[in-house]
């Protein structure tokens, strides 16, 4: 039988997403259960986690399994990621014999590794966790990639079920916000593709210069359509947010300039009042919009600690979630549903 990784969303059906979601959702008010004793999840991180790490071991030992958890270099032998490479520097074990190995250990691996390439046209490829899927034998999750955070995509959308009841119809904005770093666009790409899964109207506010990736952007849109939600971009992060059910701030880089700290930084600095206050979250839908964010946040950055302390805010809702979304989706892979 071929084996079932979790690299992305849009690379498992709609139906077996929504089931998912179910399950999480049954999971988290105690009508389901479901073994995984035996079982062990070895976690490979390339870059640092609180929410993953803790949520994906916490999962684990709740449901009798057990999570082992390496960080490269540190602890573990620093691992070669590039095919190919000749290995006469620093690194000592190469991604194909540790994913060989750690797949006859583990019943599943999952994978963080931020991009590290010189271009997008490369980091794009996500290759670490397509090389670990690749050779590892057992099922991969992605712990967020350069391309996809599917996890955190799973925890967005049932956050939107428990918040919106039925969110079909309404109104998701995705909003960029400005941030003295160049992040990934995993989680924005993801959590607008699960909110276009859910038949939601998204619109995506970003600075002229921060596209997201065409083929990302074409995702979102596959998914929204065959779901029967829309999908709009604007440069106006105020008439996005006018009469939204729930804002998602995000800050992400210009892939224009991936690779180029120095002239990213330029083209981003005019776009500091990209911040999400309680203007902005009065003027959701009956100024009750509901404030997402995937954390860790800068607060007076990214958003407002009065917003992140005021009505509108679900993030810690939204970090509970993966608990039980990663639950669902840890029992399904494993075969320990019941
Ligand atoms: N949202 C999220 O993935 O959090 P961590 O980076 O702490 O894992």
């Amino acid at each position: 039988m071929t084996k079932r990784d979790f690299l992305a969303t849009d690379e498992w059906s709609d139906e077996a997403i929504l089931a998912l979601l179910a399950h999480a959702a049954r999971l988290k008010r105690g009508e389901a259960s479901g073994s995984l004793a035996g079982k062990v999840l070895a976690m490979i991180f390339f870059d640092p986690s609180l929410r993953t790490r803790t949520s994906f071991e916490v999962a684990m030992l709740r449901h009798g399994g057990h999570a082992v958890c390496l960080e490269p270099g540190k602890g573990s032998w620093a691992i070669e990621t590039r095919p190919g490479a000749v290995m006469d520097g620093d690194t000592v074990e190469h991604l194909v014999e540790a994913a060989r190995v750690l797949g006859r250990y583990a019943d599943a691996l999952g994978v963080r590794s931020f991009p590290r390439a010189a271009t997008w046209a490369e980091a794009r490829r996500d290759e670490v966790v397509r090389g670990f899927a690749a050779h590892a034998g057992v099922p991969v999750i992605n712990f967020e990639s350069a391309r996809r955070h599917p996890c955190q995509g799973l925890a967005d959308a049932l956050t939107l079920q428990e918040k919106l009841g039925e969110p079909k119809g309404k109104r998701f904005v995705l909003t960029w916000a400005w941030h003295p770093k160049a992040l990934p666009t995993a989680v924005p790409v993801s959590a607008a593709i699960d909110a276009a899964r859910l038949g939601m109207e998204v619109t995506i506010a970003h600075p002229p210069g921060f596209e997201l990736d065409a083929d990302d952007m074409a995702a979102i849109e596959a998914v929204a359509a065959r779901n029967g939600g829309t999908v709009k971009v604007t440069h106006d992060i105020d008439e996005a947010i006018a009469g939204a059910d729930a804002v998602y701030a995000k800050s992400w880089g210009s892939l224009a300039c991936f690779g180029n700290p120095s002239a990213e930084a330029e083209v981003r600095a005019p776009f500091r009042s990209w911040r999400v206050d309680e203007a902005r979250m009065g003027a959701t839908r009956g100024g009750q919009g509901i404030f997402m964010h995937c954390l860790p946040v800068r607060r007076n950055v990214i958003v407002t600690d009065g917003v992140l302390d005021g009505p509108w805010s679900v993030v810690t809702d939204q970090a509970e979630n993966r608990l039980h979304a990663q639950r669902a989706l840890l029992l399904d892979l494993l075969g320990g549903l019941s």
